[in-house]
């Protein structure tokens, strides 16, 4: 298992190899997106969801099948409304300054995400720093080690994150991301079977979570704003920052 400095090593140089991004903490996210290869693979309609099923009690989630939703049971949830407008407030004016200063990237032929400017932060006021240790009391297995710093990842309104799976050398088997600014919609495609899919609906302040098969057969992608519907309806996507916890591999 990699510690934060042996992970930075590394990645640094994918960096100067790959002509990534240098991010602080010397985290290069494209490439924990990027190293499986799996970038822009395929891209399925908008209007597949159209034919989802719905799946039962959560009206977060619809697939193509019983059996993918079966799949996924219990290893996806969207948890609405999980932090207050306050804190998605304190969350904003802490990563706005930064963020501002970055121009959104629209032409990196090789990334995963198309129109966005990304940062990482490991320190946070008090109202963040909170609302955190919740993401990571209801997202992570216990005593599972945590990758330090949190990525934070603001898509412009003509942004979108074309399918991949994070990167099984740098990320374990969680991923739990707040929502901020914008509702949009989350897709996963069976890597083994492009015919079989989830959607996830991602309301403005919610949390949600990938885990084990959900995060490691699945692809993910968050739809462009004119794919952006979920079982058919409409779901404008506007301007949307992530906030992004993850696990390290064991
Ligand atoms: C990523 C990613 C999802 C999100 O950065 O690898 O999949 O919610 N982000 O922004
Ligand atoms: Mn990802």
């Amino acid at each position: 298992m990699l510690n934060l400095a042996e992970l930075s090593a590394v990645m640094s140089v994918y960096r100067s190899v790959r002509v990534g991004m240098v991010l602080g903490l010397g985290l290069v996210w494209r490439t924990v997106r990027q190293c499986e290869g799996r970038a822009g693979l395929r891209a399925v309609s908008g209007s597949a969801a159209v034919q989802g099923l719905r799946a039962g009690e959560h009206s977060w989630l619809c697939g193509s099948t019983a059996a993918v939703l079966h799949t996924v049971q219990g290893r996806v949830e969207v948890r609405q409304n999980f932090i207050t407008e306050e804190e998605e407030n304190a969350l904003l004016q802490e990563l706005e300054p930064g963020l501002k200063k970055k121009r959104y990237e629209f032409d990196h032929w090789d990334d995963a995400i198309h129109g966005y400017r990304e940062t990482e932060r490991a320190q946070w006021g008090s109202v963040c720093t909170g609302l955190l240790s919740r993401v990571r009391g209801v997202a992570f297995p216990e005593g599972s080690p945590l990758l330090g710093p949190v990525h934070v990842l603001d898509l412009d309104k003509a942004g979108y994150i074309k399918p991949h799976v994070d990167s099984v050398k740098f990320c374990g088997s969680t991923i739990a991301g707040l929502s901020l600014l914008s509702d949009s919609v989350m897709r996963l495609v069976l890597e083994d079977n492009s015919a079989e899919w989830v959607d996830l609906l991602l309301s403005r302040r919610s949390l949600y979570i990938l885990r084990d098969e959900a995060r490691f057969k699945f692809t993910h992608e968050i739809l462009k704003d004119a794919d952006s519907y979920f079982l058919g309806q409409r779901v404008p996507r506007q301007r949307r920052i992530s906030v992004i916890c993850r696990n390290l591999p064991v």
